[in-house]
């Protein structure tokens, strides 16, 4: 049943769809609410003979490439947070083009729906031989990069058949969200923080069926966005990661060309592009970063920019200062969950956009599902 489109006219569709199922999957038996002395925590069994040693490593390398690095991204502050260990971030390829330095004391975490990609694996390879502990986020069991970590969790979220990657995405989030909470479980300061995110994981899925209802929206706006050029995508913060997923979809199967920009970033280049004409979303939904983006949204006012402004429910006003923009009102959730809910309009708008240019929805030109060769 998984592997037939149902009712639906493409695996994507089908995959951007059943991600209120997915994220259920991907959770299930991992959260624990309820009991007595610690009320909330979660439950990663392929993690726990490791876990002492996670919190003991100096450094918290992701490895991966396309989506997988984006999750990575996204996951990156709620980490650093939790964990207090510092966190880089590494796209399998540039590592290897350096030779970047790796130690016995750092935890690597390789990050891959297939656990198939050659670049994450030669990476892997790479870890284990400087003696790193290694940590596989994979959703396929048996895949090369979950035999040959140490450890790791699976995301679950079932077979994935689109080229561009969807539901594996979301629930690459939560599972990182989830490592966090596991990594931060014995700090007591933070726990009001930890419970909070758990209640908010288990109301997920409930807000990821609301964002669906935005479908019919983001037809439109791919109705309006159909012969464009190119789409720029603003964010930051949690949402950096949303700003550089959105963009890699609609360039990868609406075959348009678009960019991830980090809105902190806007002064040093990006600005001179915008004019009249030129599509830009910017994600300015609820966190500690909304000020800042309030203001980036003014300064585009400014230059004219041709804006659409995706915000909290009911912040249309306080974001349409200085100028009129089209708006995406999404449901909000606690920060570090934010990119799941944000990713899925845009992931709507990329598959709308495809249908309506006609190209390939599942097999986009020149892609592959998994890339085992370099
Ligand atoms: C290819 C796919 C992407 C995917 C990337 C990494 O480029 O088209 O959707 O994000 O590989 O694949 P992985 O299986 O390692 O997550």
């Amino acid at each position: 049943e998984q592997i037939n489109k149902g009712n639906y006219e493409h695996y994507m569709q089908k995959e951007i769809h059943e991600q209120p199922e997915s994220l259920t999957t991907t959770m299930r038996g991992r959260l624990i609410r309820g009991g007595s002395c610690k009320s909330k925590s979660v439950l990663l069994g392929g993690l726990k003979d490791h876990l002492k040693t996670i919190r003991r490593s100096r450094r918290i390398i992701f490895i991966g490439c396309g989506t997988s690095y984006n999750a990575a991204l996204a996951a990156r502050p709620i980490l650093e947070e939790l964990s207090g260990i510092p966190v880089t971030m590494e796209i399998a390829s540039d590592l290897l083009d350096r030779q970047g330095p790796i130690y016995r004391e750092d935890t690597v975490v390789f990050v891959s729906q297939s656990g198939e990609t050659a670049d994450t694996l030669q990476a892997l390879d790479y870890a284990l031989e400087n003696g790193a502990l290694c940590v596989g986020i994979t959703n396929t069991v048996g895949s090369a990069i979950a035999r040959k970590t140490h450890c790791g969790i699976h995301i679950n979220a079932g077979c994935e058949i689109g080229v561009a990657s969807t539901k594996a995405y979301t629930s690459q989030i939560v599972v990182m969200a989830m490592l966090a909470l596991a990594i931060g479980d014995d700090t007591i300061s933070s726990q009001a923080r930890r419970e909070a995110i758990i209640d908010g994981l288990f109301d997920l899925p409930s807000k990821v069926k609301e964002v669906l209802k935005l479908n019919k929206e983001m037809k439109d706006l791919a109705q309006l966005l159909i012969a464009e050029q190119s789409l720029l995508v603003f964010g930051r913060g949690y949402n950096y990661a949303t700003a550089l997923e959105g963009a890699l979809k609609v360039k990868e199967v609406a075959l348009m060309h678009s960019e991830g920009i980090l809105a902190g970033e806007m002064k040093h280049g990006p600005l001179a592009l915008v004019d009249e004409t030129l599509p830009i979303v910017v994600v300015a939904t609820r966190d500690a970063c909304f000020s800042k983006q309030q203001s980036v949204i003014q300064q585009l006012h400014a230059r004219k920019g041709r804006l659409i402004v995706m915000c909290t429910k009911g912040d249309a006003a306080s974001v349409s200062v200085g100028g009129s923009c089209r708006i995406i009102e999404v449901p909000q959730v606690e920060d570090c969950l934010q990119p799941v809910i944000n990713i899925v309009p845009l992931q709507l708008l990329a598959y709308h956009l495809t249908v309506l240019r006609g190209y390939n929805v599942d097999q986009p030109r020149n892609l592959a599902k998994s890339v085992t060769t370099q």
